[in-house]
């Protein structure tokens, strides 16, 4: 996965736009992955769902705390994908009153597939959805890798901790003690 490019994807993200008038003013914004990814260092973590418990109490709001902390380790953007649609996650954002982490919709699962990392979830009812993982990603090249173990269809638990935010600021602070 190392030095490995992040696939080439068009997002069909909503955004507010006032132009639209009524009472809900948003269009559809087509976003690239260059458009995510080029010229900048970010960590995306990607996740089964959400809304879902682990992602909505621990992962996405620690993320969103330690913002300050991983821009201090020259990361330039945090983002969340998951496999859900552009309402689903701009709804999300609303309820986690989202300032720094920027979400990302894979609402049709091509950007987790061509990562390698789409898994069935049919046990949960959820039908394809991403294993959990994270990386560092400079200038669209995967830099760093955190992968949850025991990557399964159907999986009966759900691993959390080597793509938490606390473990990869570790990896990243370690690594400039190191260099
Ligand atoms: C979670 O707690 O994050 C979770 C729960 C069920 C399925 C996937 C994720």
């Amino acid at each position: 996965m190392l030095g490995r490019k992040v696939p080439a994807v068009t997002f069909r993200t909503r955004i507010r736009d006032e132009a639209v008038g009524g009472s809900n003013p948003f269009r559809w914004q087509d976003v690239s992955s260059d458009d995510y990814f080029a010229g900048k260092r970010v960590v995306l973590f990607s996740l089964p769902g959400a809304f879902t418990p682990t992602c909505s109490t621990y992962q996405l709001p620690d993320f969103e705390k330690l913002t300050a902390d991983f821009r201090a380790e020259g990361i330039d953007e945090i983002y969340c994908i998951s496999v859900n649609d552009a309402f689903v996650m701009n709804a999300w954002g609303k309820s986690q009153s989202l300032e720094n982490v920027k979400l990302i919709p894979d609402g049709s699962g091509e950007f987790t597939r061509k990562m390698g990392m789409l898994v069935a979830k049919d046990n949960l009812g959820f039908g394809m959805r991403s294993w959990r993982y994270a990386a560092v990603i400079n200038n669209g090249l995967v830099e760093q890798w955190f992968e949850e173990e025991g990557y399964s269809d159907n999986c009966d638990s759900d691993p959390y901790g080597v793509s938490s935010p606390q473990n990869i600021l570790e990896t990243l602070k370690s690594e400039k003690l190191a260099a």
